[in-house]
């Protein structure tokens, strides 16, 4: 079955960020000139994704005016004559169907993805974690679609991680069985290094059948007294298999500051208009 929608949870706090997420949601934040949500989003719509499902919480309507249309703004800019800046925003609104759902209580991941459980229904979907910004030639979640669609097991994106980091980390058991590919055997959340059972990382995207809300709504809360998305999985992976793909891209953690500022240097450095007087810039800085 086709991959049609993507729940995209967006209701964290962002307090890593603050003060500048008091009043800005942290999905908004710019990466040169796009919210993070913006690659999120125009990722799920190239990977063949019709509708989005946003689990919000209050302070996030920001998120939803960024995806509807602005007439004033727009009929400003048309009258102006500001057809470069017009093409900016128009087709924000029709690029994809949105909703959005609040999660009432900040219970963790797992619980965030519950919220959309009448959304999804009986098909498979995506999930994508806002501040996993991935940067590849082809679309990380169109990687894992292909995959899903060979394999028609759960498929989880992963990445080689430090040691020493796979505590900020989900981590995999597996066996390597084709290129990029890994047979799971177990998934543990944020284990310390010398209980990690390898370095590869799970990433924010990962492709789910629907079993997973009835074991969602079955465990008990996990790390943090939060309902985690990755206990959840290990119970999917028990039921249905589940592939770990180490996918073809350059990922930044967005929402950590310095893979924040990483990303930023990043994407500026494909912009021509910037990438020069950058280099430049930086250049005071070396030693
Ligand atoms: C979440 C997941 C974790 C995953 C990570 C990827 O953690 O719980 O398994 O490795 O996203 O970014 P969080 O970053 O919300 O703490």
């Amino acid at each position: 079955m086709k991959i049609k929608k993507a729940v995209i949870p967006a209701a964290g706090y962002g307090t890593r960020f603050l003060p500048v997420t008091k009043a800005v949601p942290k999905e908004l934040l710019p990466i040169v000139d796009k919210p993070m949500i913006q690659y999120i989003v125009e990722e799920a719509k190239a990977s063949g994704i019709e509708l989005v499902i946003l689990i919000v919480n209050h302070g996030k309507e920001a998120i939803e005016d960024h995806f509807d249309i602005n007439y004033e703004l727009e009929d400003t800019l048309r009258k102006k004559g500001s057809n470069g800046l017009l093409g900016l925003i128009e087709g924000l609104s029709d690029m994809i169907k949105i909703v959005s759902i609040r999660q009432k209580k900040p219970l963790g991941l797992g619980h965030a993805v519950l919220q959309a459980k009448h959304l999804i229904g009986d098909e498979p979907f995506a999930v994508i974690l806002g501040d996993d910004i991935i940067d590849a030639p082809k679309p990380c979640l169109l990687q894992m679609v292909d995959v899903y669609e060979k394999y028609k097991k759960p498929v989880i994106a992963v990445q080689q991680v430090s040691r020493e980091d796979t505590s900020r980390y989900g981590i995999i058991k597996g066996r390597q069985t084709d290129n990029r590919v890994y047979m799971l055997d177990d998934v543990v959340e944020k284990p310390a290094p010398d209980k990690a059972p390898s370095n590869l990382a799970i990433i924010g995207r990962y492709i789910l059948t629907p079993e997973i809300f009835d074991i969602l709504e079955n465990i008990p809360s996990g790390a943090g007294g939060e309902l985690q998305l990755t206990d959840g999985l290990r119970e999917l992976l028990k039921q249905k298999g589940m592939i770990g793909y180490q996918f073809e891209g350059d990922r930044y953690d967005g929402g950590d500051k310095l893979g924040f500022l990483l990303a930023n240097i990043a994407f500026a450095m494909k912009r021509t208009e910037i990438k020069d007087k950058l280099l430049d810039y930086m250049k005071g800085y070396v030693k």
